[in-house]
């Protein structure tokens, strides 16, 4: 994958949402690995300040065990392996091996040596014999719970991995956060594309279930956990074309620019900042919801 701004025609290792909405754990590793490195570069002012919040708001204790489901780069598994220190141990999981190589490298050069990076899918991880039996003393999981296919069974299944008393948290979307950006990006967009794109509102259903303290609470409860906190992370990143252009590469936005000539996504690129400018947005919501909990003992 090229490291410059622009997406070469040939980007096929971007997927494309199959036509029947449904996008499976290959295609999600190849749109995780094409954008890795865009991805990260949107770190320090999204996927991090999340992460940070997750880690503190579970309130971790040296000596933890935790699970980081669809850990990325790190964003919060990184923080979790610092907090949790060299009694503890963070299984950070991922289908990306692009993510997980480079967390793997910040994990190094950070010296943090109780954390492995683990090539899995969410929906058939099982806990190595190195975690206590009773199961993880934490799951977490940033911005990553809506991309498990039937997300309540999966999820559930990942708390059984968890003990009895142990300590849940993902985060999500707000609900304001990225409307106004992805709207301008897809009216940018839609001239230059031969065929409309395909209709994802069912592929967006999942993180809409999450998207108000309200709904996360009430996610959280109803997965079979109690003393449920719920808190929104503020965050409205000043809309500079770095950011712009940058977070469209990073994110599942990119699916939409596979296929393009370079020069059409050049223009896409022109009017979509030229449209940020003239719709007045000064800034690009990622407000985010931090939610934490205890999985419910059993008997
Ligand atoms: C938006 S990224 C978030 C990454 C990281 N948690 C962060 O906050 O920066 C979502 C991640 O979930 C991973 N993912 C999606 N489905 C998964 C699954 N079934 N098992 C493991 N990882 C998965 C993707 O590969 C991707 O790296």
């Amino acid at each position: 994958m090229s490291s410059d701004d622009t997406v070469h025609a040939h980007d096929d290792d971007t997927a494309r949402p199959r036509e029947d909405g449904t996008v499976h754990a290959e295609e999600i590793a190849a749109t995780f690995d094409a954008a890795a490195e865009d991805f990260d570069r949107v770190t320090p002012d999204v996927w991090g300040p999340a992460g940070q919040c997750l880690v503190f708001q579970a309130g971790l204790r040296s000596g933890d065990t935790v699970l980081d489901v669809g850990s990325g780069t790190g964003a919060s598994a990184l923080p979790a392996a610092a907090a949790v220190g060299p009694t503890g141990q963070v299984h950070a999981i991922d289908l990306s091996d692009e993510m997980l190589e480079r967390g793997r490298v910040k994990a190094s050069e950070r010296a943090l040596l109780n954390i492995e990076f683990v090539s899995a899918d969410a929906t058939t991880w099982e806990a190595p014999s190195t975690v206590p039996e009773a199961g993880y003393d934490a799951l977490l999981s940033s911005y990553a719970v809506f991309f498990l296919p039937e997300m309540d069974e999966a999820f559930a299944r990942l708390l059984r991995l968890v003990r009895p008393g142990g300590t849940v948290g993902v985060t999500a979307w707000h609900e304001t956060a990225l409307r106004d950006y992805a709207t301008t990006f897809l009216d940018a967009l839609g001239p230059h594309l031969p065929q409309p794109l395909p209709d994802r509102t069912t592929e967006m259903e999942p993180a809409q279930r999450l998207d108000t303290q309200d709904k996360l609470r009430t996610w959280l409860t109803a997965a079979g956990t109690e003393a449920v906190e719920v808190r929104e992370l503020s965050n409205l990143i000043p809309a500079t074309e770095e950011f712009c252009w940058g977070f469209v590469l990073g994110s599942g936005l990119r699916a939409t620019l596979a296929g393009l000539a370079p020069d059409v996504v050049e223009q896409v690129r022109t009017d979509f900042m030229t449209l940020i400018t003239d719709r007045g947005l000064h800034t690009i919501d990622a407000s985010t919801l931090v939610g934490t909990a205890k999985v419910v003992g059993f008997g």
